[in-house]
């Protein structure tokens, strides 16, 4: 339930201008969503906090169980108040960690497996590729691992052309320019906000000639033995603040996408099988919720 708040205020906060134009915040709190985004993040730091609290209780210095007790053990150890782990506001910034993890891992990876049942749905072709890989590679009587992947070189050209088809974060994530520089012919001056258009590099026709369609072949050899990857993809952004848990994502759709379709045959639903990829417009490209008809194999 937190999680869906700070789902929809922060897609809010991409429809009102709020996230590229931080002043919206003053003159317009309420309008631009600011209020809703800080009652939703005070919310979730609540919620975090009382795990925090939880994992004190039993907390062991020296035996860290999880990602929370290494935030602990860093908290403890900090003596130094110009740490951006001292006192309250180094407890505030593990528990901002914990919840950025969260919220950027889940929302993503859940929304992504979404799309993806879409579009295989209404490519059935695609779907049908991926199914002969899968029993080809992994068969049906054993789970699929992360040993398989570099084996299946379909299922993983399925991956990138859904990352690239459906950019998820359409707009990335902004970052302000901390000095000046000069970029090819451009000079941009400190303080400037750079937003990359993620979507256009994958939907420019001069580099996938047809990026309309869903094609997973086009990250693919001449002979379909090996999947190819391109610097043009960039679902997870570049440099040096690119997505942290993108090798994360990687496996975990990896193996949801081989575990889900292993067993699966997704098709559109009978009495309304017409292809709609209309999505909600934010942050992150979300479908629309629609029904789909699963059927074992
Ligand atoms: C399909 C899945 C995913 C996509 C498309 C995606 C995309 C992105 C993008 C575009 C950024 C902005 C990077 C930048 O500012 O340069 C980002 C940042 C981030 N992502 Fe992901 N992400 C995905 C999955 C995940 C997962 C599974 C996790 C964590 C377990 C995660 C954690 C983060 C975090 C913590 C950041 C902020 C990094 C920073 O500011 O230093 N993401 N992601």
């Amino acid at each position: 339930m937190h999680d869906f708040f700070m789902n929809s205020s922060m897609q809010n906060s991409v429809k009102s201008g709020l996230f590229f134009l931080s002043w919206l915040k003053t003159v317009a709190p309420e309008y631009s969503g600011y209020k809703y985004l800080v009652k939703t993040t005070d919310d979730m730091h609540d919620y975090v906090g009382k795990i925090f609290d939880k994992h004190r209780e039993t907390f062991t210095p020296g035996s860290p169980r999880d990602v929370i007790d290494c935030y602990l053990e860093q908290l403890n150890n900090t003596t130094d108040p110009k740490s951006t782990f001292f006192g309250a506001t180094g407890e505030k910034n593990s528990q901002s960690a914990i919840i950025e993890i969260f919220e950027a891992g889940m929302i993503t990876s859940s929304h992504t497996l979404n799309w993806l049942t879409l579009y295989l749905i209404h490519h059935q072709h695609v779907q049908a590729k991926l199914h002969e890989e899968i029993d080809r590679v992994v068969g049906k009587n054993r789970d699929p691992t992360l040993m398989d992947k570099p084996k299946m070189p379909y299922t993983e050209a399925v991956m990138q052309e859904l990352l690239r088809i459906t950019s998820l974060v359409p707009l990335g994530c902004s970052h302000e320019l901390l000095h000046d520089i000069e970029f090819h012919e451009y000079y941009l001056p400190k303080g400037l906000l750079l937003i990359p258009n993620i979507y256009h590099v994958h939907h420019d026709k001069k580099t996938w000639g047809d990026p309309e369609n869903f094609r997973p072949e086009r990250f693919l050899n001449e002979d379909e033995s090996r999947d190819i990857q391109s610097n043009a993809l960039v679902a997870f952004q570049a440099g040096k603040r690119q997505c942290l848990g993108e090798p994360l994502a990687k496996d975990v759709l990896f193996l949801y996408i081989t575990k889900i379709f292993q067993h699966l045959h997704a098709f559109p639903d009978p009495s309304n099988p017409e292809p709609n990829f209309d999505y909600d417009d934010g942050l992150l490209l979300i479908a629309k919720p629609c029904r789909v008809v699963m059927k074992s194999r």
